[in-house]
């Protein structure tokens, strides 16, 4: 799967949402940085229960990171809608806009913007590997959907409740089918350009080379050390180019983005202090220059008790087991927690992998998710 914001693919999943929502007789709405909004009225017009996740995806993912949320949020819905339940509050599911980051570099984007984290102006001037704005591709085809009204600002729900794979191992280890999960790691992201000088690959000698490549490489494996070293944290190095790209010229520039992550804020502020420090021991030593930017900050998020407590009574009363655990990943739900209550519930992921063609979760253990998730948001709804 790859569906990155405002390509074909990703619009068409964006319209086939709408399209559904249509068809269940709900409300579609679209804001103006493509969050997608199916709305059942409830008894009363005061802030709405929101739940959803994303339908963008990495390239070559999944089919079930954020698309299980979504789709599992329509099943809710047409359960109220097929079964006449009449909510207290209006029911609003959210296909929050390009959450992964795969073609504009900023996670979780159109909930960032919509929790007042991001600016929408300045989100617009991101570019993606091909120099295209946000602005673009938010006007071009595959942008914002034609005949869905736009609604202005960003109104703040009574909670927010999101339905996601586990993305990790704990839940099938365990042999538990459900998940309460407790807090959303935090994580930091870093652009870094090491600049040395390009050269013919074939007559300069090594011992006078300022290889941007080589000087990326060791930095990468310090990055790596440091990890492994302080513990409890992750950090990856996923994205990286070189230029001039050619076999045979030696590498003048090269530009990555370190992705770190903790659920101890400690550790997160620990590497944030540590990458300088590794940037100017390595460009010294080779002779380059090393800088590192911050472009992402969020920190580690705990859940609301309250929901989760709904959660547990509910998953007791449908006689379903369950454990508590955190998230590695980052959701949507972490910039909801900013504006409302909002907790997640998780169902396992195969082998824990995530974020490749081969995802998978059992259609019993997807069955049994929709099912909880149904009665947690009908319980929460009680419980506001
Ligand atoms: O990167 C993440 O944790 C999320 O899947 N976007
Ligand atoms: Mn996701
Ligand atoms: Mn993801």
């Amino acid at each position: 799967m790859t569906r990155r914001l405002f390509t074909e693919p990703e619009h068409r999943a964006r319209a086939l949402l709408a399209r559904w929502g249509r068809e269940l007789g709900c409300i579609v709405e679209q804001d103006r940085i493509g969050n997608l909004f199916v709305r059942r009225p409830g008894r009363s017009a005061g802030p709405a229960l929101q739940f959803g996740s994303h339908l963008d995806t990495v390239v070559d993912g999944g089919a079930y990171d954020g698309a299980y949320g979504v789709t599992g949020g329509l099943c809710a819905l047409e359960r109220f809608v097929e079964r006449g339940i009449e909510t207290q509050r209006p029911m609003e599911l959210a296909a929050w806009a390009g959450e992964e980051g795969s073609r504009f570099p900023v996670g979780c984007l159109g909930s960032a913007v919509y929790v007042g984290w991001e600016s929408f102006d300045e989100m617009l001037q991101l570019r993606d590997d091909h120099g295209v704005t946000l602005g673009e591709a938010l006007r071009g085809p595959c942008g914002l959907l034609e005949g869905v009204p736009i609604r202005e600002g960003f109104p703040v729900p009574a909670a927010y409740a999101e339905l996601h794979i586990e993305q990790g191992p704990v839940l099938e280890r365990a042999g538990i089918s459900l998940g309460v999960v407790t807090a959303i790691a935090g994580m930091y992201r870093y652009t870094v350009r090491v600049v040395g000088e390009a050269g013919h690959a074939g007559t300069v000698p090594m011992a006078v080379r300022r290889d941007a490549f080589c000087g990326a490489a060791e930095f990468a494996l310090a990055v790596e050390a440091m990890a492994r070293e302080l513990g409890d944290c992750v950090a990856t190095i996923g994205w990286v180019d070189v230029a001039p790209n050619q076999t045979n010229i030696v590498p003048g520039s090269v530009t990555c983005r370190v992705d770190a992550r903790s659920t101890d804020e400690a550790r997160l502020l620990t590497i944030d202090r540590r990458l300088p420090a590794i940037a100017r021991e390595v460009g010294e030593r080779r002779g380059l220059r090393i800088e590192v930017e911050r472009f992402e900050d969020r920190r580690p998020t705990p859940l609301d008790e309250r929901l989760e407590a709904v959660l547990r009574t509910t998953l007791g009363e449908l006689g379903l087991a369950h454990m508590d655990l955190p998230s590695g990943a980052v959701h949507d739900a972490m910039c909801l927690a900013a504006l409302a209550p909002a907790a997640m519930l998780f169902v396992p992921s195969a082998a824990g992998a995530s974020h490749v063609g081969h995802e998978h979760t059992d259609p019993a253990d997807l069955e049994r998710g929709v099912d909880a998730f149904t009665g947690w948001l009908l319980a929460i709804d009680r419980a506001l």
